[in-house]
């Protein structure tokens, strides 16, 4: 067997364990197994890519993996647990902007040798054009989720965005005509650049998690370019296989925010706390508790659901509540957790916190089959969540208005633990909060569901 056949063998190998990964991630039992199959055929790709001499001179490969596992480390030592929904988007941008790179790099140097062709050209237009959409409109992403930049106010959003599309569908066919020209590669490399910004500009309060998960799928169609450009089938595999799962993925998005993607992408979002005064839906409406009052209706509570919500990711609450899930079951009572598919800031944020605690998989209750339930729940405890359980959602218009919501408001008594009245992503106030059969328990998570807990055990 030749060397190249034993590249395109382990390749090969690589693209299917990729595939049996993915196949084993979807469920929550075989996640491990899939997360390794994933890594192994990761390190199969590595090792062959680096038997390929053709590629880089390994004196160059050491100098990026140095450069590479320096960032890594640091980024691992410094980011706290709640940013990580930032780094990945960050993450999602490096991989564009590194297709762009690679691409532009591939393009110019077989266009220097005289071998590009209609697909070559097609493959580095579209590598230019996704990767640059990618990469900065993840860079805008990242800035929101980080609370530090909003991004830029884009008039009449719609017409820009197909404006830049237009222009630069304008500037891949110069790139066709005329690949010697480097020129339109660059111009189309920026006005993708400026498309990327002004897409995810407007898009704001709850639609966040979509864009994400359209930004994973891209930097997966950008590598699968890529690879067309550089003629490697495995980058051509696994790009596609990041694609196509991002793509699900912002599916099973739009669902949970009862949008579509041309609704997310091309409509004008309504900015936070349109119309909505906040003094006027709690003024003297809220009622305040204590973990000792919370602790009693416990002790009686046949039923209690716990909705967990971003912040008990900010709390770090999760080995907290499987203390006090332990507990409530040694008195009888039956506890679950209403999940909602965009609580938290990142696809699964509540189910990795509290399978990280070790809490049963099986409590975990998805949204459509818990929420019939609510109307025979005891006591449902409300956990740093806040636009997931906004009622607000239920009416015509507002930044999160057609959201499904976890309809806690219909169990006997709802107890709201969070550290004040203020909003959360979508930036509007909840009414829920002023409601008659709720209660505010004002603290950090953790230390709030750690005095209940001591109370209950003492009763
Ligand atoms: P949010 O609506 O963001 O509310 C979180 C609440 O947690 C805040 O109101 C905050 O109130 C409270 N909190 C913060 N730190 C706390 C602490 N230490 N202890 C107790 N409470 C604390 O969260 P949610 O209900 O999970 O909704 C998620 C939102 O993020 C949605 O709008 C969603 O669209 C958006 N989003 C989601 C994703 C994904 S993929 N899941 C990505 C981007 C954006 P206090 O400050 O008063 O404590």
């Amino acid at each position: 067997m030749s060397s190249e056949d034993l590249i395109g063998l382990g390749y090969v190998v690589a693209a299917i364990l990729f595939i049996l990964g993915l196949k084993g991630l979807g469920k929550p039992r075989t996640a491990v197994r899939g997360n390794q199959l994933g890594a192994t055929g990761m390190l199969i790709a590595v090792l062959v890519t680096l038997a390929d001499r053709d590629i880089v001179s390994f004196w160059q490969l050491a100098v990026g993996v140095a450069i590479g596992t320096g960032i890594g480390v640091l980024l691992a030592l410094r980011v706290e647990m709640t940013s990580m929904p930032q780094l990945v988007a960050l993450f999602n941008g490096f991989g564009g902007l590194a297709s762009v790179l690679v691409g532009a790099a591939s393009f110019f140097e077989a266009v220097g040798r005289g071998q590009d062709d209609l697909q070559l050209t097609v493959a580095a237009a579209l590598t230019a054009f996704i990767g640059a959409v990618t990469f900065t409109g993840s860079i805008i992403a990242f800035t929101k989720l980080q609370e530090s930049w909003d991004g830029i106010v884009v008039p009449a959003a719609p017409i820009v965005n197909v404006a830049l599309v237009v222009v630069s569908i304008v500037f891949g066919a110069l790139m066709v005509s005329d690949p010697d020209e480097r020129l339109w590669f660059w111009l189309l490399v920026a006005t993708a650049s400026v498309l990327g910004v002004t897409v995810t500009s407007p898009i704001g309060g709850a639609d966040m998690p979509v864009v994400i998960a359209l930004l994973n799928s891209l930097s997966g169609l950008a590598a699968s370019a890529a690879g067309f450009v550089l003629d490697n089938a495995l980058l051509i595999i696994a790009g596609a296989l990041v694609g196509a799962s991002g793509l699900i993925l912002t599916a099973i998005m739009t669902k949970a925010m009862n949008r579509t993607l041309v609704n997310v992408l091309f409509s004008e979002a309504p900015t936070a706390g349109d119309g909505v005064d906040a003094d006027s839906v709690y003024a003297g409406k809220v009622t305040s508790t204590s973990a000792d009052e919370v602790a009693m209706l416990l002790d009686t509570a046949e039923r209690v659901a716990i909705v967990p919500g971003y912040g008990l990711a900010v709390a770090q609450a999760q080995h907290a509540v499987r203390d006090l899930t332990r507990v409530l079951e040694e008195n009888g009572t039956e506890v679950v957790f209403g999940i909602h598919p965009v609580a938290g800031r990142m696809p699964g944020h509540m189910n990795v916190l509290l399978a990280e605690a070790e809490i049963d998989y099986g409590a975990l209750i998805e949204m459509d089959v818990i929420n019939p339930t609510f109307d025979q729940t005891d006591v449902a405890i409300v956990l740093g969540a806040n636009d997931v359980v906004n009622p607000v959602a239920r009416e015509a218009e507002g930044p999160i208005a057609g959201m499904p919501i976890l309809d806690v408001d219909r169990a006997r008594v709802v107890v709201v633990i969070k550290r004040s009245l203020s909003p959360g992503f979508a930036g509007i106030p909840n009414p829920l909060f002023a409601a008659d059969n709720a209660m505010m328990l004002y603290g950090d998570g953790k230390a709030a569901v750690v005095d209940i807990t001591k109370s209950l055990a003492e009763m």
